[in-house]
């Protein structure tokens, strides 16, 4: 489902999201240059519990968290040449690791990702007088009951 947010709301859907994942669960985050994936992740990890300011794993690819309520894995592809190189740095084992994998760029591995993930995609959008808005477009891609009780949850709805 698609909504247009403003700042403040993507930060509380960030912390609602972060009370709801539960282990093993792949947050795909998808959008443009500075749509808002790394605010996103970073309001949701201080939700999470991770008291750490989170760096940039744009190097490394990933970066891990322990101290939150379940391991968080950070995730950013975008430097990435191709899909299948995520292998390369234990992707399969950092995201069935009873933990919770947010993924900037995630749709450059696309087809890589797990049969049921949460879809967030950011784009931009001007309010009436020319704030800064997102359009979020939130789902759980593979499972429509998961989508109907997470979109509840997070109090996503029109
Ligand atoms: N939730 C938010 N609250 C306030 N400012 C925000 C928010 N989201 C994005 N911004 C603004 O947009 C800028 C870029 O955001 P951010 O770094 O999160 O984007 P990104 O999608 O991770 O970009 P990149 O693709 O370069 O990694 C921020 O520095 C901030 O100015
Ligand atoms: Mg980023």
């Amino acid at each position: 489902m698609k909504k247009i947010l403003t700042f403040k709301q993507i930060d509380e859907l960030a912390k609602k999201l972060s009370d709801y994942v539960s282990k093993n669960t792949v947050l795909a985050l998808i959008g443009d240059l500075g749509t808002g994936k790394t605010t996103f992740t970073k309001n949701f990890a201080k939700e999470f519990g991770i008291h750490e300011n989170l760096k940039s794993p744009t190097f490394n690819y990933v970066l891990e968290y322990l101290d939150g309520r379940l391991p968080l894995y950070h995730f950013d592809v975008y430097r990435l040449g191709s899909a299948e190189e995520i292998y390369e740095i234990g992707y399969e084992d950092y995201i069935n690791n009873d933990g919770v994998a947010l993924i900037e760029w995630a749709n450059i591995i696309e087809s890589e990702l797990p049969k049921k993930y949460i879809r967030i995609e950011f784009e931009y959008a001007l309010g009436e007088s020319d704030e800064e808005l997102r359009t979020v477009d939130l789902s759980y891609v593979g499972d429509k009951e998961k989508e109907e009780e997470m979109l509840k949850y997070v109090d996503f709805s029109n």
